[in-house]
Parts: C-alpha cells; structure tokens; sequence
C-alpha cells in the first residue's frame, strides 16, 4: 500500500525546486529544506486497532521525535545529531519496540539491535544483542565514531559502551507488561499451531530516522528490540548497513522496518539508494520497486522511509499500516499512523 503522504515528497521538490536532475550552479542553487521522517514500525495497523486516546498517544510521541529532530536541523545542526536525537525520544517510550519497549526473545530477554549512517563519509556504526546499554542508537553512532570497527555484537558491544561512558541500566528496565503479555500469547499461540508462523504483530516493530541538514548531508539510523520469540542469537536487518540502514549523499538515505530476514536477503535499504543513484528514480519510485516489487514477491512485509539529497521523500509499506511522520523547512508537518 502506497502511502498518500508521499505526494508531499513531489511538493517538496516542487516547492524547493531542486529535483535530483535539475542543474545548479554556485550562484543559484538554494540551501537543502532541512527535513526529518521519522518511523515507529510497520505492522498490523488497521483502523480501530487503537482506542482514540491510545492513538492520541503514539502521534504525540511521534511529533516529539520530529520535533526533537527538527530543532536541530533547524539550528543548523548535524542530520546525525537529528537522527539520533529523534531515536532516542523513541527508544525512551514504551510505545515502540526499540529501547524501553522492546519486545522478548525465546529465552524472555530483551536483546536490542541498532545502526547508523553518516551519507557523508559513508561511515557507520552498528550493535547487535546488546542487553544493558539504554540508547542502543548512542551506542551505534559511538562505534562508528569511537572505534575503528563498524558492527560490535552481544557482551562485547555491552563492554564496549561500559568502556565509552554510556547509560548502563539493568536488563529489567526494559521490561513492560504489555511486551511480557505479548510475549506469553506469542508462546501460547505457537503451542495451539503447533507451528511457529507468529502473526505479524510479533514480527514487526522498529524505529528508525533519516534527516537532512543545512549542509547536504544526509544520515539515516534504525534501532529495534527485534521479534518477539526470536532466538539466540538471531540477528535481524537492523543492524545490519545496507538491509536496515542506509545514507549516501550521492543518492539518499534510509530505514527500515519489518520482517528482517526478508530485508537482508534483499539487501533493502541500498537496493532503493542504488536504485536512486544508478537508475535514476526518484525516492518513491524506488521505495515502492522495492516494497511493493521484490519485498512482495519474496512474500515479506515491511516498509522503509527514504529521504532524497534534494529533500524529497517517500515513506512505503505494504502492511496495514506505519507509524511515520515528516517534518521540512517546505512546511511539511506531517504524523501518521494507517494506510490510505
Ligand atoms: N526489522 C526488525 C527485525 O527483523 O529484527
């Protein structure tokens, strides 16, 4: 499903009038709309599924995040610091499945995965199974800036940041009674089906950012709890640059959300970049060959939010629904929840 919010990626282009193949010249080209586009996961997303307050409840924690993010896009700051900052507003509410909402694994843990992309310089960071840090994304953007490595995994990536000074919490403080009661259904279920085909609704569940700034530059990052049941070890498309994450200002940047397997295989996020950059498509062109092309045929359902150097955007999905929402110097000011 096509979201219809994407038709604002063609006004920014309108309005900015800096399309990908528009010529410019020292002289006349006009700084980059500053924007952000956030997601909070795909999934099982069809009207009714929440109550209005609990509705009220995700678009206000969605508009912090752009917020946060766009302050500093706004002061001219880093596409980084924006993406970061906007994760982390994410990964510190139990409304999401990254950070304090992260959903359990088979062994009724909490294992967190993230990574991020500076379209800049192409460096990157990534964690994966880390079981104590409580902003995965800081600790993703601290290998990349840190080390001279771009992934740590498990007890290492935990002593890793024990080392860099971040946020230590105890394993329970990503705890909470609705991911736990998931947990449980999840278990009963796979009892009754005698098999281990879980809904969709434990499969999904990500956030994720990309930003533009004042300079160009744009960055993308992913941060999830993973699936619920998933088993040890098991390492999803978050963490993993090119499935989960991507940014190069050559072309775009992006995040994803989804089944993760299906993402890896297909190498997501840079198969839209490649896309942008080889083929010549726009952001939505490529988002939705991909999405609605490869992801479908595969029989994996997700979605990705891709933003262009020239500030267009697209934000796809072929689940129900997405948890998204942008915000541009165009004066886009958008949050979302079901598709059209
Ligand atoms: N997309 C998140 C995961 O599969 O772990």
């Amino acid at each position: 499903m096509k979201n219809s919010l994407a038709a604002f990626a063609a006004l920014a282009v309108l309005t900015t009038g800096c399309a990908p193949d528009t010529p410019k010249t020292p002289e006349t080209a006009s700084p980059p709309p500053v924007t952000i586009v956030i997601h909070g996961g795909a999934g099982a997303l069809a009207p009714g599924r929440y109550t209005p307050a609990k509705e009220a409840e995700f678009i206000a924690k969605l508009n912090e995040a752009l917020d946060v993010g766009y302050a500093i896009l706004d002061e001219g700051g880093a596409a980084l610091d924006a993406v970061e900052a906007a994760i982390v507003t994410m990964e510190d509410s139990p409304l999401f499945n990254s950070g304090k909402g992260a959903v359990f694994t088979r062994e009724g843990k909490n294992e967190l995965d993230a990574s991020i992309m500076d379209g800049a310089t192409l460096n990157a960071g990534a964690v994966t199974g880390v079981t104590t840090v409580k902003n995965p994304i800081r600790l993703a953007r601290s290998v990349m800036e840190d080390s001279v490595h771009v992934m740590f995994a498990g007890n290492g990536a935990d002593e890793f940041a024990e080392q860099q000074g971040h946020e230590i919490v105890d394993p329970e403080y990503f705890y909470t009674e609705h991911r736990w009661k998931s947990y449980e259904e999840a278990l009963e279920r796979e009892k009754q089906q005698e098999d281990s085909a879980l809904p969709i609704d434990f499969k999904y569940g990500t956030v994720g950012a990309v930003a533009l700034d004042a300079e160009g530059n744009l960055a993308a990052g992913t941060s999830t709890g993973g699936m619920t049941l998933k088993n040890f070890g098991r390492v999803g498309d978050t963490p993993i640059i090119g499935a989960g994450t991507f940014a190069d200002n050559k072309s775009c940047a992006v995040s994803s959300t989804g089944h993760g397997e299906y993402f890896i295989r297909l190498t997501i996020a840079r198969d839209i970049c490649a896309q942008v950059e080889y083929a010549d498509k726009t952001v939505e062109d490529a988002a939705t060959d991909v999405i609605h092309g490869r992801l479908e045929t595969l029989g994996g359902g997700g979605g990705v939010i891709v933003l262009g150097a020239d500030g267009a955007f697209a934000m796809v999905f072929n689940t129900d629904g997405m948890f998204r929402g942008a915000k541009s110097a165009t004066g886009v000011n958008t949050t979302a929840i079901y598709g059209d």
